[in-house]
């Protein structure tokens, strides 16, 4: 049993993390971290027996405690991982791992060989599925890519609209959400893309933090091309989901359910996983961080390599097309 520390109780932890520990029987929460007590109180009222702390700075001077989940907003994740890798735990720690290269560089001198970073959504089946078909030659080569990112309605007021207007003057869609899509894009193609060709950004209204709209087009050496699109905060959102076009088929992955579907000449296929996504791939994250925990694999996947070459990629499309970060 990994006994562990949660550290940021806000809306990916309670929804998707905390589930996902209190599912797991090769994990304990031990230990709740978070500065605000209402935080606290809620996910104690699910975890009675942990202890609840307003800082990390206890759960570092606790031998007994091997690992923490780290799920706080990039802006304050880049310190705390280094803390807490500082002080000899593991961490499971969300994506961004913060909001600029040079901040989480900081973290290439820390032992990182002990850091997984929440790229969740690649733990999912239907990524290596879309994969197999790929490097089957299922759609041929070279490949068009049209991944269009699209979450985060607008809101008028309240908690989530406070977090989102937050979140945006820490960073365009690109950075929050490229975090995913750049990581499925170099799973699935065996690497990133060798060239960013252009770039754009649009502030659908005036005063936000960041453009809520952007993308950018990649592309592989093979002429492999993605076009990229990232989108929050307008009352209607396109829909979200990732085509992939070759001579030969077309598959689509949509970015909600990640339900596959692939058409060739020959045949219609549908390809669709067990449980929702989110507990699917929240699941198998924490398994593979437990199988890091206990040795049972040595190298954490995604590392901090991966997360950073993410981060800086959006740090390109931002500076290419011209957001006001
Ligand atoms: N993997 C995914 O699918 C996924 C989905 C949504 C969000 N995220 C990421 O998860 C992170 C958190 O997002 P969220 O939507 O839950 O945000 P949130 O604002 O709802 O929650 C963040 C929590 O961290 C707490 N916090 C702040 N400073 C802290 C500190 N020093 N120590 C401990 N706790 C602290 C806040 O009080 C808050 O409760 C972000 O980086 C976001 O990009 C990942």
């Amino acid at each position: 049993m990994i006994r562990l520390a949660l550290a940021g109780l806000g809306d990916i932890a309670t929804h998707a993390h905390l589930p996902a520990l209190l599912r797991s029987e090769r994990v304990e929460v031990a230990a709740l971290v978070d500065p605000l007590p209402e935080r606290l109180a809620a996910a104690a009222r699910l975890v009675p027996e942990a202890a609840t702390h307003a800082s990390l700075t206890p759960v570092l001077a606790d031998p007994s405690l091997v690992a923490v989940v780290v799920a706080t907003p990039p802006w304050v994740t880049t310190g705390l991982v280094r803390d807490a890798l500082a002080a000899g735990k593991y961490v499971l720690a969300e994506k961004p791992l913060g909001t600029s290269v040079a901040e989480v560089e900081q973290l290439t001198t820390a032992p990182h060989e002990r850091l997984q970073v929440g790229l969740t959504y690649r733990h999912d089946p239907a990524l290596e599925r879309l994969r197999d078909w790929i490097t089957g030659g299922l759609l041929g080569s070279p490949l068009l890519i049209r991944a269009h990112i699209y979450d985060e309605p607008r809101a008028a007021d309240g908690r989530y609209a406070r977090r989102m207007l937050g979140t945006l003057e820490h960073g365009a869609p690109v950075v929050h959400e490229g975090a995913h899509l750049f990581d499925w894009l170099a799973y699935l193609l065996g690497g990133g893309p060798s060239e960013v060709a252009d770039a754009w950004a649009l502030a659908t209204e005036p005063g936000l933090g960041a453009p809520n709209l952007g993308g950018a087009r990649l592309r592989w050496p093979d002429g492999t091309t993605a076009l990229t699109e990232f989108g929050w905060w307008t009352d209607a959102l396109p829909r979200c989901e990732v085509s992939v076009l070759g001579a030969d088929g077309y598959a689509v992955l949509d970015g909600f359910t990640f339900d596959l579907q692939l058409r060739t000449r020959d045949e219609t296929r549908v390809a669709r996983f067990p449980g929702d996504r989110t507990t699917r791939s929240f699941d198998r994250q924490l398994d593979a961080f437990a199988d890091l925990v206990t040795g049972r694999r040595d190298t954490a996947v995604p590392g901090l390599d991966e997360g950073l070459a993410g981060l800086a990629l959006s740090e390109r499309i931002v500076a290419m097309a011209g957001g006001h970060e």
